[in-house]
């Protein structure tokens, strides 16, 4: 088969990668791709969001099967544009999509089906959203309802800290459109995890939990980030928060019935549900839904997986993922982020990276924003930079890989933290 896989960055790296394994793979192609991905797959100058233009490349190039990672594009409707026009593809359609491309829709999908969550009001005007937020008090969550790139939420640990927040959002418009309605909720305490879960609209099959690292600092100090790394399955010292009993109430309480909820609505959920969820002393509840794999759990959870994944993205859009058995290593991973100084705010890019054949050597070196010279040189071109992720018999020894990987490499002002998996 040729397979076409949308969007650019490390999580598609790794998706690329493990495809590369699949037998069934004649050729790949990744649109718009990078200086990693170049090493596996043709790379398409087309943008991640070009709706017509990926569908009209993939007419034309003879393409089995499609792909789409990132959020923006689900959310536009490429995997709708790519089955009407007759070419199967991986990801869900635009109407289920929503449930992360608005939280408003998702607080009440949860609200009409029961699905544990914080406590809410949604808003389209300022002053009820203002005086709801003074009635709270603090802490308090304020939330864009739209996409935001992962910056559209506030925990605000006071009352006129959440009340700028609404006010930046509403009125001063900082997220453009999509902050024009708001979701206010109850600020929510205890141990994250995400649980990735393989859905065909019916049936859903959860991966190992992982763990995101959105600071940019040790200690979970600093700015947020698109992640500094991650782990997976999730084990925080001193003991494993996620225990096969709270996965048994997660799977319950929250997965069955998200899936479920939107078969009801007439939304049947194709493709990489994403549950962001936080282990309360009430039980676990819902802190976010993303329609697609994290970036950077992705490349964590699938250097984990034994199974072929093209089978399972097929699995997925064909309605038949309850006659697969997917297969996972034992043991841990853990994927470490190099990053560009600065970043997340402003960085140098084309900077010449060095050491990448060593540190393959220990690790896989999934590129995140890199760009290859004409003599093979690889230059930074992006904020995260590498994801150097490593495997072990235990989470301590596959941390241990992936910085000892990671010692490997260098490029001028590189940035990461030292805690991965261990805060
Ligand atoms: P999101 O962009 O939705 O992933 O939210 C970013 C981060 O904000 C989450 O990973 C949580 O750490 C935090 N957060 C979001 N909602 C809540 C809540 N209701 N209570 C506490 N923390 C929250
Ligand atoms: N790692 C969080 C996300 O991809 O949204």
């Amino acid at each position: 088969m040729n397979v076409l896989i949308v969007g650019g960055g490390g999580r598609e790296h790794a998706i690329v990668w493990a495809l590369s394994k699949s037998e069934q793979v004649e050729q790949l192609y990744c649109a718009p791709g990078n200086g990693g991905i170049a090493a596996l797959a043709q790379c398409v100058p087309l943008s991640a969001t070009d709706v017509d233009g990926v569908v009209a490349w993939a007419q034309t190039h003879s393409i089995d099967f499609v792909v789409v990672a990132p959020d923006d594009p689900l959310a536009l409707g490429m995997v709708d544009a790519l089955e009407d026009a007759g070419i199967p593809a991986f990801g869900p359609r635009a109407d289920a999509a929503i449930i992360e491309a608005s939280k408003i829709f998702s607080k009440n999908l949860m609200a009409k089906y029961h699905i544990p969550t914080a406590k809410y009001q949604t808003f389209t005007e300022l002053a009820p959203a203002l005086a709801y937020i003074e009635a709270e008090g603090a802490p308090i969550v304020v939330k864009a309802d739209g996409l935001a790139l992962g910056k559209g939420v506030i925990v605000a640990q006071t009352v006129a800290e959440a009340q700028e927040a609404v006010r930046s959002m509403m009125d001063g418009r900082k997220f453009g459109q999509a902050g024009a309605r708001v979701v206010v909720e109850e600020c929510m305490t205890g141990p994250e995890v995400t649980v990735l879960a393989f859905c065909d609209g019916e049936h859903l099959v959860p991966m190992p939990s992982s763990q995101d690292h959105k600071r940019a600092f040790d200690g979970n100090q600093g700015p947020n980030t698109g992640g500094m790394g991650s782990i997976a399955p999730v084990a925080i010292p001193p003991s494993p928060n996620y225990t096969p009993e709270v996965a048994r109430r997660c799977m319950e309480e929250i997965f069955l019935p998200t899936v479920a909820a939107l078969k009801a609505e007439g939304r049947p959920f194709q493709g990489v549900l994403y549950f962001g969820l936080m282990l309360t002393p009430d039980g676990p509840k819902v802190v976010e839904y993303n329609a697609r794999f994290g970036d950077p759990e992705c490349q964590a959870v699938l250097s984990l997986l034994e199974t072929d994944l093209l089978d399972i993205f097929l699995a997925c859009r064909n309605g038949t993922l309850d006659h697969l058995n997917i297969r996972w290593k034992d043991g841990a991973a853990c994927c470490l982020v190099l990053a560009s100084g600065g970043y997340p705010g402003s960085y140098a890019k084309g900077l010449p990276i060095t050491g990448l054949e060593d540190a393959g050597q220990q690790a896989v070196v999934f590129h995140a924003g890199t760009k290859l010279g004409d003599d093979g040189t690889v230059f930074t071109n992006g904020g995260r930079v590498l994801g150097v992720t490593a495997t072990g018999p235990d989470l301590n020894a596959a941390i241990d890989s992936a910085y000892a990987a990671a010692g490997h490499i260098h490029f001028q002002d590189m940035h990461f933290r030292t805690d991965i998996g261990r805060v």
